[in-house]
């Protein structure tokens, strides 16, 4: 039988309670990968590790990624108890409520860029040196389609995301050298619940239910349907893969066509 393709690799993934980061937990898992998660939701989280097969290793704790001390200690009990990373997923975030600029509130602003846009500096500042000292390693920053072009009603949202794009792309010059991978995925939309909470705020806003919600939001997309969990996280994998060792630096759409056209 061939051997699983992330066999015993160390991968880290933030965000694991929530839809994307879930699924990558159980596929990882499924590959043969050790994981360090971590999320602000432990009920959540424990609920994953609750479906993961305990004579298998990994670590979950309960850490907030815009606070620095947090991904210190999560990262250095992962690497003391589980190895070093090869693998690092950023992928924590959070959504913003539908509003024109001028209706964010500064808090929200700050907030938004908190967690999407520092909870991926500060995740890549503590992935990095490990990875250097070893010369090796893979990150993984989940962006999104509103990282690549902009999206009304959503500026916040799409400003944090162009930021993981950059520094996505100056990390991944940076250490190119050392042939660490650094790349960002673009997904449009999935049924995650974040992207739940959106489409009923949507929905609220004009007076339609979930279903019709997403009805006008796959109407702007080329397949005409959003994409599923599953093949956003089959992305992660291929993105990570360790036979995929030429591509950094790039941004990756999973998005159905949205950006394309
Ligand atoms: N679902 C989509 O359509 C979509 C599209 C594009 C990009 N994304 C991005 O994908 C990533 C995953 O989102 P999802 O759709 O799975 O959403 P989700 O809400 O299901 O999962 C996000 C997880 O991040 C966690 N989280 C939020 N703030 C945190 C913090 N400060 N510290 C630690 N954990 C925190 C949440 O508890 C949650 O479990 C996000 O970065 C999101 O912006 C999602």
């Amino acid at each position: 039988m061939d051997r699983p393709r992330f066999a015993g690799q160390v991968v880290m993934i933030t965000g694991a309670a929530g839809g994307f980061g879930a699924a990558a937990a159980r596929r990882f898992a499924a590959e043969g990968a050790k994981l360090l998660l971590s999320d602000m939701d432990m009920d959540g989280l424990d609920a994953v590790c609750q479906e993961l097969d305990h004579d298998f290793h990994f670590i979950a704790q309960n850490i907030d990624v815009t606070n620095e001390s947090d991904l210190t200690s999560h990262i250095e009990y992962g690497i003391s108890a589980l190895g070093p990373l090869d693998i690092a997923i950023n992928n924590a975030g959070i959504g913003q409520i539908l509003s024109p600029l001028h209706g964010i509130a500064e808090a929200e602003f700050d907030r938004i860029m908190a967690v999407n846009a520092k909870g991926v500096f500060l995740g890549m500042k503590h992935q990095l040196p490990g990875m250097i000292a070893r010369q090796k390693g893979v990150i993984l920053n989940v962006a999104s389609a509103a990282g690549l072009v902009g999206a009304g009603q959503l500026a916040a949202y799409a400003a944090s995301k162009h930021a993981v794009i950059g520094l996505t792309r100056s990390a991944a010059d940076e250490v190119a050298r050392f042939s660490i991978r650094v790349n960002a995925l673009c997904p449009s939309f999935a049924p995650t619940p974040l992207f739940n909470e959106m489409a009923d705020a949507l929905g609220d806003r004009h007076g339609i239910d979930r279903e019709t919600a997403y009805d006008r939001v796959t109407g702007r997309i080329p397949m005409r349907r959003v994409a599923t969990v599953d093949e956003v996280v089959q992305a992660m994998l291929w993105a990570c893969d360790p036979a995929n060792s030429f591509m950094t630096g790039q941004a990756i759409a999973i998005d159905g066509g949205l950006t394309a056209v």
